[in-house]
Formats: structure tokens, C-alpha cells, sequence
């Protein structure tokens, strides 16, 4: 927790929140992993000191593939010493990959049946949104499940300062936020249990036809 709070001060913008998701949080963006058959390629995104990969570590199998991507090195180092430590027992024959970058550099080629995000979209300039769900459509497979959450109502509020100050960057990433979940969303949970409180979004990017 103080490592979380140390980072944040340091990097707030990318960090985007003062403490850690809590296991209420955690368990309803993973919880479509519980009933997955099969073996699986798990990408989480932004895991921080691994509030959610705590949560997620329990609902993994040998065989299964579970690839962090953490862009603090900070937070890097974090997740090593758990994975070889606390965490060890789950991740008995479970090949796991913690890659010390921004998400939008993680090469090409791979791909994922569940992609859970902790990115704080709602933080970032219209075109580094842009390019993460980009990348977010690139790395799921066809049938995979994309997870991300956001604080309630962050938006709204956004729009209101907005409108005050008339700076136009927060507006052009809410509608671009609004128009993937339009597009893509299948199911909000909203997470009470949470500072602050949040909503758990799941999607499947494939288009109708
Ligand atoms: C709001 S914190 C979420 C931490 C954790 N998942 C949780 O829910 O408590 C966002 C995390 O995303 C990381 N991050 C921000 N931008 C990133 C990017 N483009 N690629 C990878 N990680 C990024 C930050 O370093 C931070 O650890």
C-alpha cells in the first residue's frame, strides 16, 4: 500500500489512483476467467503492486499463460518478488511473463482470451486512449473477453469542469470512451466496495455482422 501511495506522488497521471482496487473490485473484472475451459492466455495490463493479479492468480491452471505489463519499474519489481514468493503455489506450472513497458510497445503477434485492464483511461490525452484500445483490439482473440473499470461517475463530472473550463481534451476522450462502450460493451457491474467507488466494465470486440 505505501509503495502504491510513494508511485502516485510520484506519477499521478499514470498512476491514477491514491490505493490499490480492493478484492471486491478485483473479483468482478476477473470473474468470466472462473468459468473459461481450457488452458488460457491471461494479458493484465497495468497491475500495479497486483491488487487485481492477486485475485486473478487463484483462478489459474498449469498450462495457462499469464503475461503483466506494467509500465513503472517500481511496481515491476513488485510483482517479481510476489511471483516467486506469496504467489508461487498458484503459478505452479503456469508460465508467466511480467514485461517492464507501456502496453502499446508490447510486440505483435500475441494474442489473448482475457485482457484485464487497470489502465486510468480517463487520465491520458485523446490519442494515447486512441492507441490503447487499439492495442486492446489487437491483442484479443476473436472470442476473448476485454475487463477494465473506472470510477463512477468520473466522467460526468469531467464533462461539468470541462464545460468551465473549456478545455476540449477531456471531452474528445469521453466521446471516444462512449462510442467503444456503445460499440463493444457487454455487461457493467458497478463495485461499491471500492475507494472510490467504481464500475467493472466487460466487452467482446468483435463487430456484429
Ligand atoms: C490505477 S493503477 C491500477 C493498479 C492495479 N491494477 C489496481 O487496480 O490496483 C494503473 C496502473 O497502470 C500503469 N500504467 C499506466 N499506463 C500504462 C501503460 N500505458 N502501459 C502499462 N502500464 C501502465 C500504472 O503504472 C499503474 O500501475
Amino acid at each position: 500500500m505505501l509503495d502504491f501511495i510513494r508511485q502516485f506522488g510520484k506519477n499521478r497521471h499514470q498512476v491514477g489512483s491514491l490505493v490499490p482496487s480492493s478484492r471486491f473490485l478485483g473479483d468482478a473484472l476477473i470473474y468470466r476467467i472462473k468459468s473459461h475451459q481450457g488452458k488460457k492466455q491471461i494479458l493484465e495490463v497495468g497491475p500495479g503492486t497486483g491488487a487485481v493479479t492477486q485475485r486473478l492468480v487463484s483462478q489459474l491452471s498449469p498450462g495457462d499463460e499469464l503475461w503483466l505489463v506494467e509500465a513503472n519499474p517500481r511496481f515491476c519489481e513488485i510483482l517479481e518478488e510476489k511471483c516467486q514468493g506469496i504467489w508461487s503455489q498458484n503459478l505452479l506450472g503456469v508460465t508467466v511473463h511480467i514485461k517492464r513497458l507501456y502496453l502499446e510497445h508490447l510486440k505483435e503477434g500475441l494474442e489473448f482470451d482475457f485482457i484485464v485492464s487497470g489502465l486510468p483511461l480517463n487520465n491520458f490525452e485523446p490519442e494515447v486512449v486512441q492507441s490503447i484500445l487499439q492495442s486492446y483490439q489487437r491483442l484479443l482473440k476473436p472470442d476473448g473477453y476485454l475487463s477494465y473499470f473506472e470510477y463512477l461517475a468520473v466522467r460526468k463530472l469531467r464533462s461539468v469542469v470541462t464545460n468551465l473550463t473549456g478545455s476540449r481534451a477531456g471531452l474528445e476522450v469521453n466521446s471516444i470512451l462512449d462510442g467503444f462502450i456503445d460499440r463493444f460493451q457487454i455487461e457493467a457491474k458497478p463495485v461499491f466496495l471500492n475507494i472510490p467507488p467504481a464500475v467493472a466494465r466487460h466487452f467482446q470486440l468483435k463487430d456484429e455482422a
